[in-house]
């Protein structure tokens, strides 16, 4: 008998993606099919939360406030979000899952209302959501680790040596990183952290959409979410987590919603999670997220990082291909990791490459330092003088070209198609160069397409051009 394969998740009717068939104009002339290799940044939203979006609106009204039947029913939808949330990680019971606006927002909350005198513990190769939010009360940031076993031994090692007063320690770290992709061994850090008394935050901007998440299970204390990676781009994210920090001394935001009786002199805060959601919340954010996070859930996980895996496997055979082509990666080729490569094309800057791949053949990749500085700096082997130089020239004021990279990354809409697109574009750029005339842009420091004769669409709302993306923005 036969075996009969698995139909494929990716690109089934379930997972369908809003705008998967776009065309965009070419400085060369004509359109090509937009090959989104940009899911890192921001992921399109899915049909199925689009759709739920558009129901949504004809029902919207205030939540927890109104008497009116469509307060009711947004209040419901609201309601479900979080508990589709806290469904999609595994979350204990007792866990409290608070609406934010995205990871970043979330981690400063953390950050807000972590008890007094914590010793917060972090590897510097964090993306900056996971390694400013902890500047403001004071951090421990330990080295980059060359492998996962010395990650492992040198948190233990700090975590023993920490004054064992009553005050707490947590543990924040990444879940896969969005520079190397390469996912962190959750269980095992959690066992870590609890057994020398520390708490584990985890930032899951870039597993959540690409790996099952267990926090019951592999002992996640906390754990940071964004809907705009997570195919609901409607502006909301999670924090999601135990309940006593969170639930004690004054909220991170203060303002209507988050009070049970406030007077001129004494503020009476109200329970979980209204406690942290001061201001009338992001409803249509909220439930985007909700049914990204169910439909991705039906769709089973497990399948969807297995096949992302198979593609990531296709990408770095054909990409390693490529005359010049360097990846960057900070543990052994074969540790597991999320669909993502960041890499540089020997002989073309950066985003001269960024450029010409959107410009000449419709692609969309990110440039830059991708919102994680020290860790770009140690993979692009910046020396710590040099590393000084830029920061003095920066503060002064002066125009510094900051090192950086490409990277692409993979999501639900992602095929083999999309990946030969890249990698034919590479061979042909590392063979002749660019076809079209590019130069350095003012406002931005960065290449662009000089003429560039492609027309912005015809939307229906008011567009103001703004300068090309900077690698350093979002
Ligand atoms: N930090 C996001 C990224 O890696 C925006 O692209």
């Amino acid at each position: 008998m036969t075996a009969t394969r698995e139909p494929s998740i990716h690109g089934s009717d379930l997972l369908r993606l809003v705008g998967a068939d776009t065309k965009v104009p070419l400085v060369t002339g004509g359109t090509r099919r937009y090959v989104n290799l940009d899911y890192a940044a921001s992921a399109p939203a899915l049909e199925a939360v689009h759709d739920a979006v558009e129901e949504l609106l004809g029902w919207y009204s205030s939540v927890h406030r109104g008497a009116g039947f469509k307060s009711r029913a947004s209040t419901a939808a609201y309601e479900g979000a979080r508990e589709a949330i806290h469904r999609f990680v595994n979350a204990r019971d007792d866990d409290a899952v608070i609406i934010t606006r995205n990871t970043t927002d979330s981690i400063n909350l953390m950050a807000g209302v972590l008890p007094e005198g914590t010793h917060v513990i972090c590897f510097a190769g964090e993306h900056h959501a996971n390694l400013l939010p902890w500047k403001r009360i004071g951090v421990r940031y330990l080295p980059i680790p060359e492998t996962p076993e010395e990650m492992l031994d040198v948190l233990e090692t700090t975590l023993r040596d920490l004054p064992h007063c009553p005050d707490p320690h947590l543990v924040a770290l990444t879940g896969a990183s969005n520079v190397t992709g390469e996912m962190w061994p959750l269980a095992d850090i959690a066992r870590v952290a609890h057994a020398n008394g520390a708490r584990l935050l985890v930032d899951a901007a870039q597993l959540a959409p690409h790996a099952p998440i267990d926090m019951a299970r592999d002992g996640i204390d906390y754990l940071a979410l964004s809907g705009h990676k997570l195919y609901a781009p409607y502006g909301a994210g999670a924090l999601i987590g135990e309940r006593d920090w969170l639930n004690a001394g004054d909220p991170f935001l203060r303002g209507g919603g988050a009070v049970k009786l406030v007077t001129v002199d004494e503020t009476l805060w109200a329970e979980l999670p209204d406690r942290q959601e001061a201001g009338s919340p992001n409803v249509i954010g909220a439930v985007a997220l909700g049914v990204a996070c169910d439909t991705l859930r039906e769709a089973g996980m497990e399948r969807v990082h297995a096949e992302e895996a198979a593609l990531l496997t296709y990408a770095r055979e054909r990409l390693a291909a490529v005359e010049g082509f360097e990846h960057y990666r900070i543990w052994p080729a074969e540790h597991p990791r999320v669909g993502l490569l960041t890499f540089n094309l020997r002989g073309i800057q950066y985003d001269l490459l960024a450029a010409v791949l959107s410009a000449e053949y419709g692609i969309g990749i990110r440039h830059g330092c991708f919102c994680a500085h020290p860790l770009m700096m140690r993979l692009l082997r910046v020396s710590d003088e040099e590393a000084t130089r830029l920061l003095d020239e920066t503060r002064a004021g002066h125009h510094e070209r900051l090192p950086g990279a490409a990277r692409m990354s993979l999501g639900l809409g992602s095929s083999r198609a999309d990946v030969d697109a890249l990698a034919d574009a590479l061979t042909a750029i590392a063979e002749h160069g660019p076809r079209w005339t590019y130069a350095v842009a003012d406002e931005t420091d960065e290449y662009e397409p000089n003429p560039d004769p492609r027309p912005l669409p015809a939307l229906r709302m008011r567009m103001v051009e703004h300068p090309h993306g900077h690698g350093e923005s979002a």
